[in-house]
């Protein structure tokens, strides 16, 4: 494969932080990008770039949009198999759901075929970056780094930890969570395109003695990452209280542990205070809107303009399989519905910003991924927005940005996604039917 190629299209993203969406978006109707040793080094219109390069080999996706690789902020691996799993609230469906799947991943070789099920998956849905979940499994993270390594795809991911009110045979402990932990940062923290994130599942699912435990790592490790999930759902929530009654409410337990700061990202934040809003706001701290899962496992609407009104950023996630798609257009979608019942106008441009750029500058990485700038590493999709009939009927080639990407967000799933590139290489691409 050429270390060098033109890939043509019509290119869009934001090259900077912002929060002027109209303005700031960058577009190439008939553009290009140079692509060399895995990184985008040149990036304009087609007819410049190819006088510029006559040389190089042209990749033609005339007609196709291409964007930045998609970050999916808060996602489960383990649950790829129990994804759509009829009936259940959040607490129950744990319990006959979750937990019975992610015993599985004890196994070495099933978490290796599910690792690269999952990331199959990803791909044909656009998504280059997740924050992954593994289970409480340390052999299920190692198969999961392994793969994402494999296929050079930059992977944010950590074990679950949990040592109490799960099944014993689902439980570590605070001293194993602690060491394993700390021998996978530093084994893969920062090694190739793989990141760490500590990971206790939930607070209910953690004593004090594990989260003062993987507290003490989160000062140890300032850069990795944390995730958790945070006030998802009334029944945990009143759980939490009883379960840590010294802390005035859910957020405060995190913060007790030293896990509320910048690359912290908290799944769901439903039911926040205003005081825990402000809080979040004041650490850095990052919540991922999980709409599919919010309205599959019936946990509420997220508040976008309490978000904005506090000022804490908000990333977008598909919590699968809480969460029923892999597809964060169609993700984006069903946000786009919940911000209706909540009277906030979330447009198809600032969508596509959280998804992109958004995310990868609230994360700390968008000198590498998130967006098409010269010197970003070369994770994109090429999109064919025209991908069926009606979709035909729907869009055409003066359609806007923001009309396109708006009705992929209503109609559009995995068959839009022409290929996917990650670090200069197509590791999907869809077969002609
Ligand atoms: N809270 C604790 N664990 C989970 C999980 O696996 N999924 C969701 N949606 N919420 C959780
Ligand atoms: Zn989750």
């Amino acid at each position: 494969m050429a270390t060098t190629q033109l890939i043509r299209g019509t290119l869009y993203h934001y090259p900077h932080s912002t929060s002027q969406y109209q303005s700031d978006l960058q577009s190439f109707k008939d553009g290009a990008m140079l692509i060399k040793d895995g990184k985008i080094a040149d990036l304009g219109d087609f007819s410049a770039l190819k006088a510029t390069y006559d040389d190089v080999e042209v990749v033609d996706y005339s007609g196709r949009v291409i964007i930045p690789g998609l970050i999916d902020t808060h996602l489960h691996f383990p649950q790829t198999e129990i994804i759509a799993s009829y009936g259940e609230q959040l607490l129950t469906w744990l319990d006959n759901f979750t937990f019975p799947a992610e015993r599985q991943f004890e196994d070495a070789d099933f978490a290796n075929t599910m690792a690269d099920a999952f990331l199959t998956e990803c791909l044909k849905n656009g998504t280059t970056t997740g924050l992954v979940y593994s289970s409480v499994h340390k052999v299920a993270t190692e198969a999961l780094f392994e793969a994402a390594s494999q296929r050079n795809m930059l992977t944010v991911a950590g074990k679950v930890c949990m040592d109490r009110h799960c099944p014993d045979w689902l439980q570590d402990t605070p001293e194993s969570a602690q060491h394993d932990s700390a021998d996978l940062i530093d084994r893969y923290h920062g090694k190739g395109r793989n990141y760490y994130a500590l990971t206790p599942r939930f607070a209910p699912t953690s004593s004090s003695a594990q989260m003062a435990a993987l507290g003490e790592l989160a000062q140890q490790y300032q850069d990795v990452f944390i995730q958790t999930h945070l006030s998802e759902n009334h029944d945990e929530i009143a759980w939490v209280k009883t379960l840590y009654p010294e802390c005035e409410d859910y957020l405060a337990v995190y913060e007790k542990y030293h896990m509320v700061r910048p690359r912290a990202v908290y799944g769901h934040c439903i039911h926040l205070s205003d005081s825990e809003w402000q809080r979040m706001a004041d650490s850095g701290a990052i919540a991922a809107f999980c709409p599919t899962s919010n309205l599959f496992l019936g946990s509420g609407l997220f508040e976008m303009s309490k978000a904005e009104k506090f000022g804490v950023p908000v990333t977008l996630a598909t919590d699968v399989g809480g969460g029923t798609s892999f597809n964060l257009l169609r993700t984006l979608g069903e946000a786009y519905k919940i911000c209706q019942l909540r009277n906030y106008s979330l447009s198809a441009l600032q969508g596509f910003y959280m998804l992109t750029q958004g995310a990868a500058d609230s994360l700390g990485l968008s000198d590498q991924i998130g967006n098409l700038n010269p010197g970003s590493d070369a994770d994109f999709v090429v999109l064919n927005p025209r991908f069926d009939a009606l979709t035909q009927l729907r869009i055409d080639a003066d359609s806007t940005c923001e009309d396109t990407l708006f009705a992929l967000t209503m109609l559009g799933d995995d068959r839009a996604t022409v290929a996917t590139y990650v670090a200069g290489q197509p590791l999907y691409q869809q077969q002609e039917l």
